[in-house]
């Protein structure tokens, strides 16, 4: 269930000041674009250290709240203490088993963000690293039905998702296209922008999907993919 955020850290949150950097810029623009605004409420699903949920919870404002979703309870716990660090006290924590259902009411949600977890889904891997087990479409397919059921009719649910070819059962995005369809959704739009991955600033492509009943507006109307350069 979710639990409030805590201030039993005690430890000073140690973040890049290039990670910092891109929170206050880039990163904001980038979650503005998707559809975050002040006064939502934003799911950041497999949130681990919070660098989307705390970038989130300055734009979604006192307002506003973020479920940071992990199952990885050190995770979370560091999560804590840089909650307590930077002030921010509109982030909830919440932890799961990682299976379905998740602790959410059904269209509670305006903002799902899924950046780099999709793969993750049913993924083991050994002691060494290696892929022992690939995510499969059946194992997404029950956690997307629940980001579905969470969101409200006009929510955006946002994915960013590499790591296919090394441990999934496809290996192009227009197959997680077609499994996010197959949920009811329609893809509104791709960016391609700077993102924090793996605690580091990379080039990647996101996904921003609506709901199919969602009206299409000039702001959710699907389009072609941009290309790289093109955003
Ligand atoms: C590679 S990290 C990505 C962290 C963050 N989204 C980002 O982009 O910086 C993936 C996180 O998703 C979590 N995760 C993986 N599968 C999950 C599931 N089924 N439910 C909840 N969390 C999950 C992992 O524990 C990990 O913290």
């Amino acid at each position: 269930m979710p639990c409030a955020p805590t201030d039993d850290g005690g430890l000073k949150a140690t973040m890049e000041p290039e990670i910092a950097s891109w929170q206050r810029g880039e990163g904001r623009r980038l979650l503005e674009r998707v559809g975050v605004s002040a006064g939502a409420t934003v799911l950041d699903f497999g949130s681990r250290e919070g660098n989307y949920a705390t970038a989130a919870a300055h734009l979604v404002g006192p307002e506003g709240t973020v479920y940071a979703l992990d199952k990885d309870s050190k995770a979370l716990e560091g999560l804590a203490d840089r909650l307590a660090a930077e002030g921010i006290r509109n982030v909830v924590r919440v932890q799961t088993s990682g299976d379905p259902p998740l602790p959410l009411e059904d269209a509670s949600v305006d903002v799902v963000l899924a950046y780099d977890v999709i793969h993750l889904i049913g993924w083991r891997g050994g002691e060494s690293g290696e892929t022992v087990r690939r995510s499969t479409a059946s194992d997404r397919r029950p956690v997307l039905a629940e980001l579905a059921r969470v969101c409200r009719p006009s929510a955006v649910l946002s994915i960013y998702c590499p790591h296919l070819d090394t441990h999934t059962d496809v290996d192009a995005e227009e197959d997680i296209i077609d499994e996010v369809a197959g949920q009811g959704f329609h893809l509104r739009d791709g960016l391609h922008a700077q993102l924090v991955h793996d605690s580091k600033m990379v080039r990647g492509h996101i996904m921003n999907f609506a709901k199919a009943s969602a009206p299409a507006t000039a702001r959710n109307r699907p389009f072609p993919m941009p290309q790289p350069g093109h955003n």
